[in-house]
């Protein structure tokens, strides 16, 4: 049987992606087989290489404006979409493409802490200034709206009242490494 085939699609570090790239590799029945960027110059890139792992990068323009990426997904029959801090909403055409087969994960406990504007630092911050005393990670299907598609699973880590946003970071991103690679191991399967 031939192996599912992931894409991966971060825009920055990237390190969920590379937690991904060293779960699957070697893998006997799942891998990774292409990075998709939407930056130049990106440490992700640079990830990828390590890793052997082809990059495509493509542009604003290509990504909203043509179905140039969509096209490449589907030559290359990949199973599923992975978003790893990809930061750009998922057009139309490519979630219609692709329908329950792209996956995000989020930085905190979706519903809440979602949304345009909501990535990183500015999840971390907001999450302090509610005084949550519970934060956490979402994997979640994609569809054209940020961080509203069904929710696959959730996972959680206890705050205390002196953690400061870069904390809650720390714990999350922890929660984020464990985690993202299972729950996509798991999913891939059932393609
Ligand atoms: C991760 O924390 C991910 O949850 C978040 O971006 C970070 C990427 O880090 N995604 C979002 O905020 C999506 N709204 P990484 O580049 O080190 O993997």
């Amino acid at each position: 049987m031939r192996k599912k085939k992931i894409a991966v699609f971060a825009s920055g570090s990237g390190t969920n992606a590379e937690k991904i790239f060293q779960h699957f590799k070697g893998h006997e029945q799942i891998e990774v087989s292409l990075l998709c960027c939407n930056k130049p110059g990106a440490y992700v890139l640079e990830r990828a290489q390590r890793f052997d792992i082809p990059s495509y990068v493509f542009s604003r323009n290509e990504f909203y404006d043509s179905t140039v990426v969509s096209d490449r997904l589907k030559t290359e029959g990949i199973d599923l979409i992975v978003l790893a801090g990809f930061m750009w909403l998922v057009p139309d055409y490519l979630v219609a493409d692709f329908e329950d087969r792209i996956i995000n994960i989020h930085p905190a406990l979706l519903p809440k802490f979602g949304g345009k504007g909501m990535y990183g630092m500015h999840v971390h911050k907001a999450v302090k200034q509610a005084g949550e005393t519970v934060s956490g990670i979402t994997i979640h299907f994609v569809n054209n709206r940020y961080d509203e598609g069904n929710i696959i699973e959730q996972f959680t880590c206890q705050l205390t009242p002196s953690d400061t946003p870069e904390v809650i970071a720390r714990k999350v991103q922890k929660l984020e490494h464990e985690n993202y690679p299972k729950v996509i191991d798991n999913l891939v399967l059932k393609y």
